[in-house]
């Protein structure tokens, strides 16, 4: 068992099941012109196509998963709903037209933003007024212990060295939302139940030992969020 075509680490058992999930949670609707970004090779994207009658721009900084993208958006027939780039969406107004979607959906993706205001900042400016952003990923857990906290810390340093991360606080994350003028819709837990086998086995394979030796703790919570761009 792996990722396929969903690298995502938070999932339940079935990819089709996530998908799904994924689709309903950030409330794709048929007609909707969707942001995928960080879209990997655009397992999602393709599922959303696949089950809506949506169009779809996706960006992600590697051009190995823009190559295998465009492989699997050809092989499902779908090059005239799903358009994958190279880029960075730390830069987005700079790719893509200004109040163009309806949704902007990252997945799994906002974690790895050095500059998450940008992002932010970006993504409002590209939405249409009263379109939605939806993020589902990570955020670190706070302890009061200061050694607890000491040991949090540690673990997710490591996890950002391993994964190319900054795992972002949930906090700063609404504060900054607030900031950037979106208005909240929901924050959730994700409801559904994780099954850690793909992500277990993925580290186990790569060797990569985020808790130093030492017993594993839980350092993050699973996180949805939904917001809106009002419309005046
Ligand atoms: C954990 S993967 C999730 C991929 C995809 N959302 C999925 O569910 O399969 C994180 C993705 O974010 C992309 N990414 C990270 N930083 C990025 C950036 N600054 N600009 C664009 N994409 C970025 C990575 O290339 C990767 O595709």
């Amino acid at each position: 068992m792996d990722f396929e075509d969903t690298l995502q680490a938070a999932r339940p058992t079935s990819r089709i099941d996530l998908n799904r999930y994924l689709m309903e949670r950030s409330g794709l609707r048929d007609g909707d012109h969707i942001l995928d970004a960080g879209c990997g090779i655009c397992g999602p994207s393709i599922h959303f196509a696949q089950n809506r009658n949506v169009t779809i721009e996706a960006v992600t900084l590697s051009s190995y998963q823009v190559s295998e993208a465009r492989n699997a958006i050809r092989k499902a027939g779908l090059q005239k709903r799903i358009n994958v780039q190279q880029g960075d969406f730390q830069h987005l107004p700079s790719l893509f037209k200004k109040s163009n979607f309806d949704r902007a959906v990252f997945l799994e993706s906002f974690s790895h933003a050095g500059v998450p205001l940008s992002v932010l900042t970006g993504a409002f400016e590209l939405l249409k007024p009263g379109g939605t952003l939806y993020i589902k990923d990570f955020f670190a857990k706070v302890r009061a212990d200061p050694k607890e906290h000491a040991r949090l810390q540690d673990v997710i340093a490591k996890v950002n060295e391993v994964f190319f991360l900054h795992t972002p606080s949930l906090q700063e994350t609404v504060l900054m939302l607030e900031q950037t003028g979106f208005q909240r819709q929901w924050i959730q837990p994700i409801q559904f139940e994780l099954d850690n086998s793909v992500w277990n086995k993925f580290n186990k394979t790569h060797g990569f030992d985020l808790y130093s030796g030492q017993p594993a703790i839980e350092w993050c919570d699973w996180i949805e969020l939904n917001y809106r761009k009002p419309i005046n």
